[in-house]
Order: structure tokens, then sequence, then C-alpha cells
């Protein structure tokens, strides 16, 4: 298996997996919008390849200056393709993005999740819900 950065030639099965996530009001981002994204300094998507060259897993990682922590790492999107869950990819794509984000200085790292097997996973690694809600406002 091999934990990599995406290149724009991954768009089709990174937009595969995202759809895979199950948000009802999904809109797939463009080509462009990957392109943009691929070139900021404090975005990055990760993918999980596997020995066919198939990407079988992707995440994404934000990193926000804290004055604290001087960087935060913000975990989003973990998705492991439908057919190839219960095999350890989650694990492994969590395991690669959590040491990236520690070589790019975050010492503290944050992610939200609504789902109890994901939690498991996150738990499992060392991460502890926060006694706080989380408050989201969305543009209309
Ligand atoms: C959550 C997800 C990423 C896990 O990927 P995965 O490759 O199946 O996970 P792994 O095989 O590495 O399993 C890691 C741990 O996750 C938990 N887990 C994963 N699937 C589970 C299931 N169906 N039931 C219970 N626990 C589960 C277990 O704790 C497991 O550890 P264990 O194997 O030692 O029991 C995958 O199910 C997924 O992509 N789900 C849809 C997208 C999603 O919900 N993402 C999280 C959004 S925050």
């Amino acid at each position: 298996m091999l934990f990599r950065s995406m290149r724009l030639s991954d768009t089709p099965c990174v937009i595969d997996l995202l759809r895979q996530v199950g948000n009802q009001d999904f809109i797939p981002p463009s080509r462009f919008w990957f392109l943009i994204r691929l070139l900021l300094p404090t975005f990055y998507i990760f993918v999980l390849e596997d020995e066919t060259g198939l990407v079988v897993a992707t995440t994404f990682l934000n990193r926000l200056p804290n004055p604290k922590y001087g960087w935060r790492g913000y975990i989003d999107y973990v998705v492991v393709e439908k057919s190839c869950r219960r095999r350890g990819f989650g694990r492994q794509v969590m395991t690669g993005v959590l040491t990236e984000a520690e070589r790019l200085g975050c010492r503290e790292v944050l992610l939200t999740t609504s789902h109890s097997n994901a939690q498991a996973l996150y738990e499992s690694l060392g991460f502890k819900a926060k006694p706080s809600s989380v408050l989201m406002r969305r543009a209309s």
C-alpha cells in the first residue's frame, strides 16, 4: 500500500470516494477546485493506493496557525472505498495523515464525526471527544 499526496489525475477516484460518504446534498467539486486546493500551502489531500495502482481511500488535512499549538490540523473526509472496508485501510490512511500532520508542525489535530464506526477508529488512535459542542452555520 502506498500513502501519498493526491495528484490531479486522481480527481475522478477521489470524487467517487467522496460520493461514498453518503451526504444527500453532495455536489462533486470540479477538477479546477482540486487544482486550486492542491496549490494551497496549508491544505493537503492524501490517497492510499493499492498494489495495482488503484486509489482505495482518501482524506483531507487543513492546517491553521494557532497561538498555542503553532499549527493546528483539521482532518476531514476520511473515506475508504466501500468494497475495501474492514481491511485496515481506514487505519492506514489515518496513521498516514497523522504522521504528515506531525511532520507539518501540527501539535494538535481535530476532527468531527457522527459515525460510530469511525469514532471507534479515531479513539483507538488516541482521539478523545472534547466536552464542547460544534456549532455550524451554512450560508443560505
Ligand atoms: C470509517 C471508515 C473510514 C473505516 O474504514 P475501514 O477501512 O473499514 O477501517 P479499518 O478496517 O481500518 O478499521 C479500523 C477500525 O474502525 C472501526 N470500524 C471500521 N468499520 C467498522 C464497522 N463496520 N463496525 C464497527 N467498527 C468498525 C473498528 O474500530 C476498526 O478497528 P478493528 O478492525 O480493530 O475492529 C469507512 O467505514 C468509511 O469510509 N466510511 C464511510 C465514510 C465515513 O463515515 N467516514 C468518516 C467520516 S468522519
